[in-house]
């Protein structure tokens, strides 16, 4: 079978991070709770000037930059994310308009939560094996914002960011095995009803579900002819979906349950998740939940950091998408995958954040969705310019890179 896998990838997160310690002791919540219960130490906040198209640009923008890739190689544009700020005009037109890209390219919308994006990577690498890619690559774009109501529980989980995922027949970074595992089921765990911009969540039953849905795609992944090798031996590490990082901790717990229980030995002596999870959980520690993003963001920390040493290396990955949805697959890091990884530019993103107070991220929470917000220059490549004649207004500005 031809290889298939992700070629390139940038990521984008808004320049303004909240101190999850100032909020806990702004909402009378142990910050231990947080820090340790939840595993989470700060979160992005995005600005009212900034949405999931202007995330999404600037992501792109950075892969763009980066020379990664030019965008009349594009053929195919899906954008993941639960975030829509149209319920018709779909964010990947606006970013099409944007960044250049070519008539001929197919743009879609894909839904499923935090998972959107992973089903785009997936049918991306289908097509990109077609003959109706005619040599193409395939854009996937993971853009979100994460909100719930200001002073629930969930309130600790939030966070935005965006990840621009080029998936191609030589992929330049990560080279995606052809047997996955998927797992649907119709639960209720987590929505948001059309007329809310804060989502709704049964947060415990949440936890459960993505465990359960785990095990499911676990399963269907040994139903698809994944190799037999154990796992935490086979892979250098195991990325998770991580809306909070002690998700991560739980479900690696569960894989390797199931090792244990598939390969026979015990579960209670394996000491891996020191060393295949903990190490790539520091952009979700410092970002949040980033929805569709997520798992790509995950991606990113590691293949910016360690490319070289896991150059021939398997990786596991596991997306969940509230409702729900998930994908269990594996990857290896390709040689010479450190020479493009280390443009990412993930770590000097979150170190040129600025600390908001408290007072300040409420102010941009309650902030009309609507207005045309005044910047203060901290932005990315693409603003969101307020509502005319009922049409969202788009201004780009100078490329960060
Ligand atoms: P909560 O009620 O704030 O917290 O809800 P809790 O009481 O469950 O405590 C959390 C942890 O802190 C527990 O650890 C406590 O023991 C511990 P655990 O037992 O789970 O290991 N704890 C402490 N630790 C140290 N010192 C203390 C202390 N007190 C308690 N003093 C919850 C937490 C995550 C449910 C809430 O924040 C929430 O609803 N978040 C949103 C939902 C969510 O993130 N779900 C994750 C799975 S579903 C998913 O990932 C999909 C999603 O990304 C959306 C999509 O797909 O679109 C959300």
């Amino acid at each position: 079978m031809t290889p298939v896998g992700i070629d390139a990838l940038a990521v984008y997160t808004p320049g303004y991070t909240l101190s999850l310690e100032d909020l806990a002791i702004a909402r009378d919540v142990p910050p231990e709770k947080i820090r340790i219960g939840l595993g989470a130490h700060e979160m992005a906040v995005a600005p009212p000037w900034e949405d999931t198209v202007t995330l999404g640009a600037s992501a792109v923008a950075r892969l763009f930059a980066q020379g990664a890739v030019r965008p009349d190689e594009i053929g195919m544009l899906l954008v993941g994310t639960e975030t829509a700020v149209d319920h018709a005009r779909p964010v990947g037109i606006f970013l099409h308009e944007l960044l250049g890209l070519p008539p001929a390219c197919r743009t879609v919308e894909l839904k499923h939560a935090c998972y959107g994006a992973t089903a785009g990577v997936m049918l991306a690498t289908d097509w990109v094996r077609g003959a109706g890619a005619r040599g193409r690559k395939a854009l996937v774009v993971a853009t979100d914002i994460a909100r719930y109501d200001v002073g629930s529980s969930a309130e600790f989980t939030q966070g935005a960011g965006a990840a621009a995922v080029v998936v191609s027949t030589a992929p330049r970074l990560v080279d995606i095995e052809p047997a996955t595992g998927v797992y649907a089921r119709g639960v209720y765990d987590f929505w948001r009803p059309l007329d809310r911009r804060e989502a709704l969540v049964d947060g415990k039953f949440s936890l459960d579900c993505y465990l359960e849905a785990l095990d499911g795609a676990l399963a269907d992944y040994r139903v698809a002819g994944g190799s037999d090798a154990d796992l935490l031996a086979r892979c250098a590490a195991c990325l998770y979906h991580t809306p909070f990082p002690k998700m991560a901790a739980k479900a690696h717990a569960r894989l390797v349950a199931h090792e244990a229980a598939r390969l026979g030995r015990d579960a209670t002596a394996d000491d891996t998740y020191g060393r295949l999870v903990v190490p790539w959980l520091g952009a979700a520690r410092k970002v949040g939940n980033t929805y569709t993003a997520s798992l790509w963001f995950c991606l990113a920390q590691l293949l910016e950091r360690a490319a070289g040493g896991l150059a021939g290396r398997d990786l596991a990955l596991f997306s969940y998408g509230s409702g729900c949805c998930a994908e269990f697959f594996t990857g290896r890091v390709v040689a010479g995958a450190a020479t493009l990884a280390a443009g990412i530019g993930l770590d000097a993103q979150l170190a040129a954040r600025r600390r908001l107070t408290v007072a300040e991220y409420e102010a941009f929470a309650r902030a009309p969705a609507s207005q045309s917000p005044t910047d203060d220059g901290r932005a990315g490549a693409v603003r969101f310019g307020g509502v005319r004649d009922g049409r969202r207004v788009y201004e780009r500005r100078a490329v960060s890179s």
